[in-house]
This record gives C-alpha cells, structure tokens and sequence, in this order.
C-alpha cells in the first residue's frame, strides 16, 4: 500500500470513534483530510466540530460539516489528528503543517486524543523531525540560542522566501538535533520559555488511541 493509501485506510478506521450527536475535534494535515472526507458520510449524524486551523474549517464547510467556535462549545469526547512523530506511549511531535497551537488547545479541550498515522510516524525516541515550535517573532532570535543550549538548531520556517506567519500571526521556528527522552519533561520546560507560544512537543496532550497504517491492515496503539 501506498502512504497515501494507509493515510486513507486509518482515516476511515477513526469513525468509528465518532460519537452520533457529539461535536468532534478536528485537527490538520494531510491525514485528517482523509478522515474529513470519510466524516462527510457522517454529517447527518453529528451537529458539527471544532476545527484546529483556518485549513481544517474551509475542507469542513465545503463538505457540509459545520463549524463551532471552541468557546461555544463544552468538552469534547473525542479529538482526531495526525502526527509528525508518535512514540509507543501516545507522546507526540506535531506542528509539521504549523497548527500546532490550535490542535493543542482542541486537544486540551477533548477526553480522548485519537492519533492517526501511517506507520512511518512511529519512532523508540523523539526528535528525528524538525521539532516545531510557535513563537513571538520578536523572541526568535534568543530562543534559537537556546534551543542551540540544548544541542538544537532552529531556523525560523520560511513560505515564499519570507517567514511564514500561522493563523494566529506567529513565527514557527524547526529545530534539528534533539533527542527527546523525556517528553513531559521536555514540554514543560520549554513552554516555559519567554516568547514560546506552543511547542510542538504533545506529551500532556499526547494520544489515547492510535490507530497506525501499516501494510496489513490497521495497528491500534492503546
Ligand atoms: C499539523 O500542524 C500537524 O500537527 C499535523 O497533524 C502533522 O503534521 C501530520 O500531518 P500529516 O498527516 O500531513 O502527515
């Protein structure tokens, strides 16, 4: 099967997580676009979701899915979303598509984060993709020292030549060279950091489920 393909097949896989009269929570990517398209069958059947990026809420409406604001809304049962990395635990790196800080406050938002993922995504440790990170622009020069205080490099993301601006008018900064053995740890030191919006590091949101593509057929990790 094709990565294509296996995006398609745990796309599907994930309705079954989805609850008739319950708003989802929508997360961004190549692989939620799958399950989006598969939701459309479903669209009679549930009132709406909570979409992470400005990307995620045009594929909905243009298949008939409406879309609530977060704050008109109370908890969710369930967020689905890919990821750039996931280990064994549900410990994630996302934010290759730049909504990192929409998909961790829909995460936040949910009781259970089902991941989605071909099985390239599964790693032992953390770090091999560029982590992302959503920054102030004016504080993406100190914290590129400081990732590089850590043994990371950071280069701020660039669309066109010039640094992409997310949806909610920050800087993304991808950083190399980390290995990231203790995730919890990781995320709450660096959120930490002055000028660090989100870091693409989903350990206190990591995932309940993950439904992993593989060439026989789909793996669930509990
Ligand atoms: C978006 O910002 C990301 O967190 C995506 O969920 C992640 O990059 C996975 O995307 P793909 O499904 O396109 O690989």
């Amino acid at each position: 099967m094709t990565q294509d393909e296996l995006k398609t097949l745990v796309g599907q896989a994930a309705l079954k997580y989805v609850q008739p009269g319950e708003v989802i929570g929508v997360g961004t990517g190549s692989t939620v676009n799958k399950f989006i398209d598969a939701l459309a069958t479903m669209r009679d059947h549930i009132p709406g979701a909570v979409s992470s990026s400005e990307a995620t809420t045009a594929r909905l409406k243009a298949l008939g899915i409406p879309v609530f604001e977060a704050n008109d809304v109370g908890e969710l049962a369930v967020y689905i979303d890919g990821a750039d990395e996931i280990d064994e635990r549900g410990h994630m790196v996302k934010g290759g598509g730049a909504a990192l800080t929409r998909e961790k406050i829909v995460a936040a938002q949910s009781r259970l984060f089902v991941c989605i993922a071909d099985e390239s995504k599964l790693v032992k440790v953390l770090g091999t993709f560029p982590l992302p990170v959503e920054v102030i622009p004016m504080a993406a020069e100190r914290l590129k020292r400081q990732f590089a205080e850590k043994g990371g490099q950071a280069a701020i993301r660039l669309k066109d030549g010039s640094p992409l601006v997310t949806d909610n008018g920050q800087f993304i900064l991808d950083v190399t060279g980390l290995q990231i053995h203790d995730p919890r740890a990781f995320e709450a030191e660096v959120s930490q950091w002055p000028g660090v919006v989100t870091v693409g590091v989903f350990a206190y949101q990591k995932a309940g489920v993950c439904l992993l593509g593989t060439a026989t057929g789909v793996r669930t990790l509990a």
